[in-house]
């Protein structure tokens, strides 16, 4: 299990009348990854953004893009977001018809796929693809909104995955998102988390993007 820690801001939390400074505002505070949620209306009670965003958010950062598919028939939209440049596109396995074909799919495109579980889905629903997985992502509480309270009984669920992935012998990192602040992501690194979403955490810090992820990453001491 890796020891560094991996802060991934959802820049659906971010003042949208100034996106491009505040995504150039996480690279220079130290954000590693820039993670974007993808919403349908369907699978979630929420619409976000398409694969237009993705050119908007490479004019000002060269941070990987780390996509969040929440939405029901992923197959269409995944090309569009190879083709967009994501370094990284992660699925809900509740929507996937055929898991092996669109995990392959996407690592057939020369990206890093992932595997997302929301709150009720066991982790052995990974049992027959954890060869075909960069990350999983184990949902803080329900998706499709930012600002929702953690789920304390998921640090367990995601001390369970670090097990499994340990029996499996994989090396794909455990993402944790929904719920993440100073307050909760100590649990969730003790249980095994390396990669951290946090969205209204970061955006809604009153001391600005730069102190809100310093507040994230002072809770872990190296
Ligand atoms: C909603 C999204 C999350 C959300 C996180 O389920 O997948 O990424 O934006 O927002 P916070 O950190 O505020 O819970
Ligand atoms: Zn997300």
């Amino acid at each position: 299990m890796s020891s560094s820690l991996i802060l991934a801001p959802s820049i659906l939390s971010a003042n949208f009348s100034c996106l491009g400074e505040q995504i150039e505002a996480l690279e220079q505070a130290g954000a590693d990854w820039i993670h974007v949620d993808v919403m349908d209306g369907h699978f979630v009670p929420n619409l976000s953004f398409g694969p237009f965003i993705l050119p908007v958010i490479k004019k000002h950062t060269r941070l990987p893009v780390d996509v969040h598919l929440m939405v029901s028939n992923p197959d269409a939209l995944i090309p569009a977001f190879l083709a967009g440049g994501a370094e990284q596109i992660t699925i809900h396995v509740e929507t996937c018809l055929h898991l092996y074909r669109t995990l392959q799919s996407i690592r057939a495109g020369g990206c890093k796929a992932g595997a997302a579980l929301n709150p009720a889905t066991p982790v052995e629903s990974l049992q027959e693809v954890v060869h075909l997985l960069d990350l999983v992502l184990v949902l803080g509480n329900n998706p499709g909104f930012s600002g929702q309270r953690w789920l304390p009984e998921m640090a367990g669920k995601i001390n369970r995955m670090a097990q499994f992935l340990e029996r499996a012998g994989s090396s794909a990192i455990i993402q944790v998102d929904g719920g993440i602040t100073a307050e909760t992501l100590n649990d969730a690194w003790l249980a095994g988390a390396r990669a951290f979403v946090s969205g209204s955490a970061i955006f809604g810090d009153p001391g600005g993007i730069a102190n809100g992820i310093q507040s994230l990453r002072k809770q872990i001491v190296f």
